[in-house]
């Protein structure tokens, strides 16, 4: 029998009250979920808006997309295989508005769990970390090709990584790497037993960011959200390192506060943090920051 890989292994939606307590949906709203993963946040605004033939869920990987199209197509919902920049130039181009839109960024729970895509170093894979399956681009790549100069830039500003010369040296010297663990190892004997977290984990946050070209996305797609949103149109974001929730918080503080030409009202003055049950339960969710705003018209 064909067993479904997520069946074990669910992704639990982060700060789903939280998202809805501040985003409000109400019935008839257009919904636009740009990382729509495996459709927690979407069913949940989805129930109480019920407008499914003017809303969107995006996703970049393909696993995400058929179980979205399982879940949700029946219903007459849009779901995009594509990365949220270039799903949401194209939904510009057709002039589409939203009063919601929703982005949990990130990696979800399958991918993480999921060996073979290569995202964690405490199982030993092939070095992927791509969150679309189709793109050409690897993590094999990026840590075999790159220069030492380039691998010392992505470890510092991808991954605030202070050891970000010494591991570049030895990712150079001991190429060819192949695996997870032999990537991890290389911070790991930089660091030795001077790191409070485990030492490869800057390593590969900067490493998939990256591949994913992640800061790229968030950043030229924030002002692109903005003009989708229709008067009134609400924008919740879900950052998970700060690298991403500074771009996020830069963005909404450039458009909003007390200035004649403000076009955001922030509606969490201070980013929400999900609460100790919710931590306890899903400790994947501890790192997550929600912001959210309205547009003013
Ligand atoms: C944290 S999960 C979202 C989970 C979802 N909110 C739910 O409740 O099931 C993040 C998802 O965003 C997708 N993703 C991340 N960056 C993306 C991007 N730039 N474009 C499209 N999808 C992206 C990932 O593939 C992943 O499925």
């Amino acid at each position: 029998m064909h067993q479904n890989p997520h069946t074990n292994n669910v992704h639990i939606p982060v700060m789903l009250s939280e998202v809805i307590k501040y985003v409000k949906p109400q019935k008839g709203e257009r919904y636009l979920d740009a990382t729509a993963g495996f459709g927690g946040h979407a069913k949940a605004v989805l129930d109480i808006s019920g407008n499914y033939s003017q809303s969107v869920l995006v996703d970049r990987d393909m696993e995400a997309v058929a179980e979205l199209k399982k879940r949700f197509e029946s219903s007459g919902v849009n779901v995009l295989h594509k990365d949220f920049l270039t799903a949401s130039k194209e939904l510009l181009e057709q002039s589409r508005k939203f009063d919601i839109i929703v982005a949990d960024l990130g990696v979800s729970s399958p991918h993480l769990n999921e060996v073979s895509r290569g995202f964690s170093f405490t199982k030993d894979s092939p070095l992927d970390m791509r969150m679309d399956q189709t793109q050409e681009i690897t993590a094999w790549d990026i840590v075999n090709k790159s220069s030492e100069e380039q691998l010392a830039d992505i470890l510092r500003r991808y991954g605030e990584e202070p050891r970000f010369r010494q591991i570049a040296s030895l990712i150079v010297e001991n190429r060819p790497i192949n695996s997870t663990k032999e990537l991890a190892a290389l911070p790991q004997k930089a660091w030795g037993r001077h790191s409070r977290t485990h030492p490869a984990t800057r390593t590969f946050q900067a490493i998939r960011i990256a591949v994913n070209d992640e800061l790229t996305q968030i950043d030229q797609a924030l002002p692109l959200w903005f003009k989708l949103l229709a008067p009134k149109g609400r924008l919740a974001i879900i950052s998970f390192h700060s690298l991403e929730d500074r771009i996020v918080k830069q963005f909404f503080a450039s458009r909003s506060g007390n200035r004649y030409d403000a076009s955001l009202t922030l509606l969490t003055k201070h980013p929400v943090a999900p609460g100790p049950h919710e931590i306890a339960n899903n400790p994947r969710s501890r790192s997550a920051k929600l912001r959210v705003a309205v547009k003013q018209k």
